[in-house]
């Protein structure tokens, strides 16, 4: 029997507090802005993913959720499969008894527990997982930041589920994309109290990808450069500030402005774009009644490109949180969140881990 090599990995999602849309390159997958995230529990949402190496494989294939997608067909699996092929050759050069698996076709086989395409950063953990799959397969010896950059290829915002904790997506300068990687701004044990609240409003694909949305806003907004010239920079530090101080009040404050931001850049696109709904709108609204019932900042949504809302809070008052979401916004059909996942996630932990 011919050999076959496996290797099976998982992958958090992360959701981003400082928002990345805008490429400045499409195929590289450079950004036009650095950006920020916190890095989610894989006890709740995760990608699994196997990958096989064989040489009586004709060629690369991969089924998501049990379907097949066509490999050839899309560039950024292929140039994520390529890189990571690259660095494998490196390796056989070096260790010329290597098994030569970089000649190998592979077949891939990856399964999201949440829902795919509905702005809740399946592509982010699908690439993170994608690539740490291959990274282990081929045994590379390069870091996570190095690998960072090969995950970038398949979706910008994986490159930042290469770690847990809080990641810096940095933006670089550099035309090849050496310089633009992740960088774990803080681990998973920084913060303990901090928790996320996943409230799905919608699981159905989104009608305007992640890709072509912010390629459409670069094209005719014109807000977007203001943000990315006279906003983000700003809000990068005082984000690592806050997270480094352990300021919530500051932390949901910048998460939710920059969500806020992002989704007006969206509005300001043409034809506009609109992620959120009014299930969306009314969560917003009663974070904000919550945070003057409270009289402080206890509690930040943010909105990715999909209507489904993620909360921060400190665990002292999740609990009230989730009560009051499940009071307002009981279980129907289309008008409210139809799952809650279980519980505050417990954040963090370890970045992309071989199963
Ligand atoms: P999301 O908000 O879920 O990140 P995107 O529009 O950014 O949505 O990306 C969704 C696309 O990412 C999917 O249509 C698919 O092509 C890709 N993707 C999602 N999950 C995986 C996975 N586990 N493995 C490979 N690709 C994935
Ligand atoms: C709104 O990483 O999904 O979630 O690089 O084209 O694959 P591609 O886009 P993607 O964009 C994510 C946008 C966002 C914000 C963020 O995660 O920073
Ligand atoms: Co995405």
């Amino acid at each position: 029997m011919a050999a076959v090599f496996e290797a099976t990995v998982t992958a958090p999602v992360n959701i981003a507090v400082i928002k990345y849309w805008g490429k400045r390159d499409s195929t590289l997958i450079l950004p036009t802005n650095s950006s920020l995230s916190v890095t989610l529990s894989q006890d709740h949402l995760r990608t699994r993913t196997t990958i096989r190496a064989s040489p009586t494989f004709d060629r690369d294939r991969l089924w998501l959720n049990g379907a097949e997608e066509d490999v050839s067909a899309s560039k950024r699996l292929v140039n994520a499969i390529t890189t990571a092929r690259r660095l494998r050759a490196e390796v056989e050069k070096q260790q010329t008894d290597a098994v030569p698996l970089s000649q190998w076709p592979v077949h891939v086989s990856s399964e999201n527990n949440f829902p795919t395409a509905a702005g809740l950063a399946s592509s982010a953990s699908g690439y993170a997982a994608l690539v740490s799959a291959l990274a282990a397969l081929f045994e590379l010896p390069q870091s996570a930041s190095e690998l960072s950059r090969v995950a970038r290829v398949g979706s910008g915002s994986a490159c930042r589920s290469m770690f847990g904790g809080f990641v810096a997506w940095q933006a670089g300068v550099a035309a090849d994309g050496s310089d633009s990687l992740a960088v774990q701004v803080a681990d998973h044990t920084h913060w303990p109290e901090l928790q996320a609240l996943i409230l799905v409003v919608s699981d159905r694909k989104k009608t305007v990808s992640s890709t072509a949305g912010m390629q459409t806003t670069v094209e005719t907004s014109a807000l977007f450069p203001e943000r990315v010239r006279a906003v983000v920079p700003g809000r990068m530090e005082a984000m690592q500030k806050a997270i480094a101080e352990r300021d919530f009040a500051t932390f949901a404050a910048l998460t939710m402005q920059d969500s806020n931001q992002f989704h007006a850049v969206c509005l300001d696109t043409y034809p506009p774009i609109s992620y959120m709904n009014d299930t969306s709108r009314s969560i917003a609204a009663l974070v904000h009644a919550f945070n003057a019932a409270v009289g402080r900042t206890a509690a930040a949504y943010t909105y990715d490109a999909g209507p489904n809302a993620v909360i921060y809070a400190l665990e002292s008052d999740m609990r009230d949180l989730v009560e009051l979401f499940a009071y307002c916004f009981p279980r129907a059909e289309d008008t409210a969140p139809d799952a809650f996942y279980p519980n505050p996630l417990g954040l963090f932990e370890s970045p992309a881990s071989v199963g």
